[in-house]
């Protein structure tokens, strides 16, 4: 059988370990992926304990915490910390999701974050997310329609229409489903993944835009659709509870029937 190793520098070392010197009872010890571009060292765990006294609800307080009072070099992003901006994504306990609204009390004993998996590693959490934005530039985000400037300042659209964009609208492009898709993992520079099909479809259903044709001709490709074999990944990793599943299948039977 053929054996495959890891690269020497991309095997992960043990790191520093960071004792707590509050006192504190009640400790959680935190397992964190560290990596940086500038010293040029394997990527290492570092292991801290935190006075969970002194610590909000969240992962990304833990994480705060750790920056401010233990190591201040740790890098991470994040903006909003409500959930909204899903600048915040990480894989926290072996599941993809935003650190800002993930109880760190979910997590029994020792907890474990790592930035999103199959991404280039930027620095510590941070992931390298170019090449989702530039398949997300490709899909064209934005309403295409022929209407003036001064027909366009209130495009109306029944409520039957609108309800047609739930399930998607809602999406942050955190990329939590496209780094949990094995699909996207191997082939993430030509297969487009959930994110970017599920927001391709939010446009495809949307009523006021008038290149649903267009649209559905450009993903009609075998790498950037059909490579998504229903594995469902993306479903169960969604913080927002989105299925681009579905959306990628109602692309598909749009095609089928088209
Ligand atoms: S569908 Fe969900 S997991 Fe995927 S990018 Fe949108 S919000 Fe994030
Ligand atoms: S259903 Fe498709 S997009 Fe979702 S994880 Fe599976 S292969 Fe990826
Ligand atoms: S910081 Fe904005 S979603 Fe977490």
């Amino acid at each position: 059988m053929t054996a495959f190793s890891l690269p020497q520098n991309s095997k992960i070392v043990k790191g520093n370990f960071y004792k707590d010197k509050t006192g504190s009872k009640n400790l959680k010890t935190v397992n964190v992926y560290r990596w940086s571009p500038d010293d040029g060292k394997n990527p290492r765990i570092d292991t801290f304990e935190v006075d969970m006294d002194n610590c909000g609800p969240k992962v990304l307080d833990i994480l705060f915490k750790i920056k401010n009072e233990i190591d201040s070099s740790l890098t991470f992003r994040r903006s909003c910390a409500h959930g909204v901006c899903g600048s915040c994504a990480m894989n926290v306990d072996g599941v993809n999701t935003l650190s800002c609204i993930k109880s760190h009390n979910d997590i029994k004993g020792e907890l474990n974050i790592y930035p999103l998996p199959h991404l280039k590693v930027i620095k510590d959490l941070i992931g390298d997310l170019s090449n989702l934005y530039r398949q997300y530039e490709s899909i064209q985000p934005w309403l295409k329609t022929s209407k003036t400037n001064a027909e366009k300042n209130e495009i109306l659209q029944s409520q039957e229409d609108r309800s047609k964009l739930d399930g998607y609208y809602e999406c942050i492009l955190c990329a939590c489903c496209s780094t949990s898709c094995p699909s996207y993992w191997w082939n993430g520079e030509k297969y487009l993944g959930p994110a970017v099909l599920l927001q391709a479809y939010r446009w495809i259903s949307d009523s006021r835009d008038e290149e649903k044709k267009e649209r559905l001709k450009k993903v009609a490709d075998e790498l950037k659709l059909y490579r998504c074999h229903t594995i469902m990944n993306c479903a169960n990793s969604c913080p927002k509870g989105l299925n681009p599943a579905k959306a990628i299948g109602s692309i598909k039977k749009m095609l089928a029937t088209s």
